[in-house]
Order: C-alpha cells, then sequence, then structure tokens
C-alpha cells in the first residue's frame, strides 16, 4: 500500500508542488535577504561618510582639543573612531559598543596603520574573532590636531581619523529574518502538503473512476461507460476517447458473434442436406440407381456451395488482417470485356452491352479485380428478371482515378435494403429462399476488394429505375 502511494501520480504531483513551492519560496527569500543586507551595508557606510564629514568639520572649527570623552560626541551611537599619528600608532580611540551599550572587540587595525589605508571603504573583522564585522573608512585630517588620551594626560598629536561601523546589527536582522523566513516557509509548506492532498486527491478522483469502469468493462460489464462530467478537460478528453474505444470493442464483438453466427446458419443448410441424402443412402432407403444418382449431385452441389462460401470467407478474413495484394498494371477495359464475354455465354438471351471508350489501366491484383465484375455481374443477371438489359462501363475519371460501373434496368432496390446491400450475409427478400444459392457475401466482397485498393464501392438504385453499381479504384500510376 505504501509502495504504491509512493509510485502512485498524486504523490509525485505533490512532491513536485512542494518542491516548487520550497525553491521558490527558498528563492524569494535569498533574494531578499541579500537585497536587504547589501541595504544595510550601504546605511552603514553612509553613516561612515557622514562621520567624517562631521569630524573634519569639529577637527577645524573647535579650539578645544579632542579628548576621549568628547571623542563620543562627535558619533552617532554604535560607531568606533580612532585617532593616529603620523606614525601610524592609534593616540586615542573610543570603545567599540552595540547600540544597546554593550562592548564589543575593536576592529583588528593593521599596526601601524599604513597610508592609505582604507581610504575606500573596506569591511575587516574584530580583534581575535571573525564577528563583529566591520566596515572601515580612514582619512586624513589634512592638517595636524592634538587629543588628550584621558584627562590631565598630555596632549597627542593626530592627523589621521578611522571611523568603523560595525555590520552586527545588520547581521542580527539578516539572522533575525532567516530564521523567521524558515519557520513561515516551513510552515506554508506543511499547509500546501496538506492542501495539495486533498485538492490532487479531488482532482485525480475522476482517473481513479475510470480505471474502476475499464475493470468492470475488462471483468465483463460491457455496458458500463465512464461518466464525463468536462468534455473539454484533459480528463474528459480521456474519458471520451476510452468510452470510444469501449464502444468500439463493444460493436466489434457483436459484429464478429453475428458474423460467427450467420456463417454457422449458412453452412447449417448444406451440412443438413448432405447428411439427410447420406442417412437415406446408409440405411437402404435409396435402392433406386437414378435415386443415388440423384443424392451424389446434390452433395456434390451442396459440398460445392461450402466450398465456395469457405472460400469467400477466407477471402474476406484476409482482406481484414490487411494482407497485402498484388501490385501490378491491370488492363480494365480487357477484364470487363472478359466477363461480359463470360456473362454472354452463360446468360445468351440477356441484352448485355459492353462500353470502354478508351483504355482503362489501375494498379493492383487482376484476379480481385476480375471478382469484383464477376460478382457484379452475376447479382445483374441473377437479381433482375430475364431480358432486363445490363450494361458494363470502365473509364478513366478527370481527377485520375478510373471507375468500374454495372449497370441495370432492372426493378432497383428499396432504399432500407439498399442502405444494407454491402453488409456480410445480407440478402435481399427475394433472395432469401433456399434455391436462390446467395450466401450474401457477393457484395462485400465487392467492397473489401475496393477498400484494399483504396477505392469505393457504392450503389445509385431507387425501385423501378434500375441500379447502378460503381467500383472507384486508382489510376495506373
Ligand atoms: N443488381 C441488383 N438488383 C437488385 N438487387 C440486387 C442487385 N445486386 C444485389 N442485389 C441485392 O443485394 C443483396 C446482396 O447481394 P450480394 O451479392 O451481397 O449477395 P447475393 O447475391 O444474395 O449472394 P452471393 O453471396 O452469392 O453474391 C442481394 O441478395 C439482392 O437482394
Ligand atoms: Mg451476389
Amino acid at each position: 500500500m505504501a509502495g504504491a502511494w509512493r509510485g502512485s501520480l498524486r504523490a509525485r504531483l505533490m512532491v513536485g508542488v512542494v518542491l516548487l513551492a520550497a525553491v521558490g519560496m527558498v528563492a524569494v527569500n535569498a533574494v531578499s535577504l541579500i537585497g536587504l543586507r547589501l541595504n544595510l551595508v550601504d546605511v552603514a557606510d553612509a553613516t561612515l561618510t557622514k562621520t567624517r564629514q562631521t569630524v573634519q568639520h569639529r577637527a577645524h572649527h573647535r579650539r578645544r582639543p579632542v579628548d576621549e570623552d568628547n571623542l563620543n560626541s562627535l558619533l552617532p551611537d554604535g560607531t568606533y573612531i580612532a585617532l593616529v599619528n603620523n606614525r601610524g600608532r592609534v593616540v586615542a580611540q573610543t570603545p567599540a559598543r552595540d547600540l544597546d551599550g554593550r562592548p564589543r572587540s575593536r576592529p583588528d587595525l593593521p599596526a601601524p596603520i599604513p597610508d592609505g589605508f582604507a581610504e575606500h571603504i573596506v569591511t575587516l573583522s574584530a580583534r581575535d574573532t571573525p564577528v563583529p564585522r566591520y566596515r572601515i573608512l580612514s582619512f586624513p585630517l589634512g592638517h595636524s590636531a592634538t587629543v588628550r588620551p584621558s584627562p590631565g594626560a598630555a596632549p597627542q598629536a593626530f592627523s589621521r581619523v578611522v571611523v568603523a561601523k560595525s555590520l552586527q546589527p545588520a547581521d542580527d536582522v539578516v539572522y533575525w529574518l532567516i530564521g523567521s523566513d524558515s519557520a513561515a516557509t516551513l510552515a506554508v509548506l506543511g499547509g500546501i502538503v496538506l492542501l495539495s492532498r486533498g485538492v490532487l486527491g479531488v482532482g485525480l478522483r475522476p482517473l481513479r473512476d475510470m480505471a474502476a469502469t475499464a475493470t468492470a468493462i475488462a471483468d465483463g460489464d460491457l455496458d458500463q461507460r465512464i461518466e464525463v462530467a468536462r468534455r473539454h478537460s484533459e480528463v474528459g478528453e480521456v474519458g471520451t476517447a476510452l468510452n470510444r474505444a469501449f464502444d468500439e470493442r463493444q460493436r466489434s464483438e457483436e459484429q464478429l458473434r453475428q458474423f460467427v453466427a450467420n456463417a454457422s446458419h449458412e453452412l447449417r443448410t448444406p451440412l443438413t442436406t448432405i447428411r439427410g441424402w447420406a442417412q437415406l443412402h446408409l440405411h437402404g432407403l435409396a435402392q433406386d440407381p437414378a435415386l443415388i444418382e440423384r443424392a451424389m449431385l446434390r452433395i456434390e452441389g451442396e459440398a460445392a456451395r461450402m466450398h465456395s462460401m469457405v472460400e469467400e470467407l477466407l477471402l474476406l478474413a484476409r482482406l481484414d488482417q490487411g494482407r497485402p495484394l498484388a501490385h501490378a498494371p491491370v488492363d480494365l477495359a480487357a477484364l470487363a470485356d472478359e466477363a461480359v464475354t463470360d456473362a454472354r455465354v452463360v446468360a445468351p438471351d440477356r441484352p448485355l452491352t459492353l462500353d470502354v471508350p478508351d483504355e482503362v489501366h489501375t494498379c493492383g491484383d487482376e484476379d480481385r479485380l476480375r471478382q469484383v465484375l464477376q460478382n457484379l455481374l452475376s447479382n445483374a443477371l441473377r437479381h433482375t428478371p430475364p431480358h432486363t438489359p445490363v450494361s458494363v462501363t470502365a473509364r478513366a475519371l478527370p481527377n485520375g482515378t478510373t471507375e468500374l460501373a454495372v449497370t441495370d434496368q432492372g426493378p432497383g432496390i428499396p432504399p432500407e435494403t439498399a442502405a444494407r446491400i454491402f453488409e456480410r450475409f445480407y440478402r435481399g427478400d427475394e433472395s432469401r429462399t433456399p434455391t436462390s444459392g446467395g450466401t450474401g457475401l457477393g457484395l462485400s466482397i465487392v467492397r473489401s476488394i475496393a477498400e484494399a485498393h483504396n477505392g469505393t464501392a457504392t450503389v445509385h438504385t431507387s425501385p423501378g429505375k434500375g441500379s447502378t453499381f460503381r467500383v472507384t479504384l486508382p489510376g495506373a500510376g
């Protein structure tokens, strides 16, 4: 269970959301802390520059020598000052204190202080310890002044001043903010974990419902379908696509079941006839040589019918599998001519016309295309009254394709029948008599062969106006 949760989409999305939020919050916090720190350093530097002006002003205008007591009055709180003589030695300095007055280590000034030291503000650590760090500015006075290091002591000359501002307050603020930001970040991330658990649970529920429905269908409940609440959401699209797949699967299963039922039914009739005649003979009931002869003829006839039906079923199965057909140039004009000549032999009384204006070539399987013409012509002969005129045309169409057409001037086909005649095993009512001999596979084979050639097979018909069956095929190219 724990493993399933760890690998689940919800867990992975949650980890992703939390990671992204964490990275975002840490980045924002880091940028704002760095900005704040830089700003606080700028403030310290501005204080130092201001202090330089104050000190220079006092040193010029006050007659009273500067001493250690009034040194502090020169400075803003928390600022350190050292007075340096011309040999680089510190002659007087203030203690280093916090803003709240607590003593601190002084900055670690070099001894002696070289000329030019810290003329631009630099950062220096405290003596003996890396914290606090100081921003340091040193400047010459321009003239020599004196300071009394302690009351009563002899005045000492100084010509250079070092002022320093501790970065401790800035660091304190930054460290405090790091602490409080981290706590706030952790609290917010905890909240995101809880919220995203809930939100993702609700958002992914349709996927779990889909899995449950698909499992139910796989277990045999074929009528179940996924409920699609919002069709245009991603989950809705998956649901719609799956429902279509389920519909298609159910439809093709039903088609297959119907096909098998029809095939069994069609094969049962000749088998029953064969068994009947065979039993008649076995039980010694057919003594008369003429009757035996008839039995054998019927058995042979029914066996031939079964054979041709099995051949047709095999052909349909092969075409369904999409097995490649032969792909060679075929002379459709010659095929049409051949088919009409054969039909004239079978039905010498029929007015049969052949209309082939030009050479017509296609590319495909000659035997299968011959079968197309045979099926269409035999239908025209079988399903229309004797003496009904039939014509066969083969022509190249302006769009580069070719067309075979078989037209009869028979009674035509009612629309509800015409809509179904290309279905497997479908026969019109008048063709359902056992003697008609048809199995209802002829036109479905015509359509399957046409489609295997990337073509189409259609019928144009209306009652009383005859029928035209058209098969379009690709051109010779
Ligand atoms: N030229 C036509 N005129 C009128 N009806 C037709 C014509 N061609 C086909 N039909 C109708 O379409 C049905 C289906 O034809 P199809 O060729 O598929 O089967 P069939 O001819 O009955 O049997 P077979 O499998 O032997 O061809 C026929 O039973 C018939 O009712
Ligand atoms: Mg037929």
